[in-house]
């Protein structure tokens, strides 16, 4: 049973997952740390279709970073292969729910047997519009930064566009992951606490939460309890805030 009764007004509209503590979680059973990626696997489902039931509008996962191949190879093999399984498995799921998936990263880099599942699901479910979720695959956020960069010097190059005339936004157009708008929530699972290049370019004034759960732990409820911590925040954007309550206005003596 739930442990949560959420207030559906004010929840965040973009949510990105660093979804950390795989390898650990087996380790502390005794199991290989590819046993982590598998129920890691399973808390990727669930955590889909908690957020599609809230109605959350987009939902980006960190599910292989660029600096991840380089880790052992049976590590990287059996990952893929739970990405084929994944998409393989989750097909009817994402079509019948109004899912579009998207893939952003360095998606030359991933094996053959992978883009044969993922680009077909792409495009079939291209027109969905209840969610967005998004695979980060092979990705980087500095990696991203630096291509939306090359694509504007191209543009400038080729006299489409002046260098006087770029703008933050002018290179946030060119960012596949926010495409769906700048992340509103971060949660990163597995008690660390850092970005590990993750979406940074739109995370400027994104709200972060760090649970100490290890991602294949990660419950329904512990996305709740995150979304509940976003709502109670106060998010400013660099502006002043609402005015302190009166009982918090500090009291200056008279002189
Ligand atoms: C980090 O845990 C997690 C990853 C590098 C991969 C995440 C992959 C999945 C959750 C499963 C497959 C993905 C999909 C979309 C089906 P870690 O291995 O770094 O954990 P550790 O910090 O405990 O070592």
């Amino acid at each position: 049973m739930t442990k949560h009764v959420l207030e559906l007004r004010g929840l965040p509209s973009h949510i990105g997952i660093i979804m950390d503590g795989n390898g650990r979680w087996a380790q502390l059973r005794g199991q290989d740390r590819p046993e982590g990626h598998r129920a890691g696997s399973a808390t990727v489902r669930r955590i889909v279709r908690a957020s599609r039931r809230l109605g959350i509008r987009a939902l980006t996962l960190y599910a292989f970073s660029e600096q991840n191949w380089s880790r052992p190879d049976l590590e990287v093999g059996l990952l893929m292969d739970l990405l084929k399984d994944f998409l393989l498995a989750e097909r009817g799921e994402i079509l019948d729910n109004g899912i579009r998936l998207q893939a952003i990263g360095n998606l030359g880099r991933l094996p053959a047997f992978v883009r044969a599942v993922l680009d077909p699901l792409r495009s079939e479910s291209s027109k969905n519009h209840e969610m967005t979720l998004t695979l980060a695959l092979s990705y980087g956020g500095r990696e991203e930064i630096a291509s939306a960069a090359r694509d504007l010097a191209v543009e400038v190059k080729e006299g489409r566009m002046r260098a006087d005339e770029i703008t933050a936004e002018s290179l946030r157009l060119r960012m596949p992951s926010l495409v769906v708008g700048d992340p509103d929530l971060v949660i990163r699972t597995g008690g660390e606490q850092r970005i590990s290049n993750f979406l940074l370019y739109g995370l400027a004034y994104a709200e972060l939460v760090f649970s100490d759960k290890l991602w294949p732990d990660f419950a329904a409820d512990d996305l709740y309890a995150a979304i509940e911590s976003y709502q109670g925040r106060e998010r400013r954007f660099g502006r002043v805030g609402a005015p302190l309550a009166p009982a918090l206005v500090p009291q200056v003596p008279p002189s």
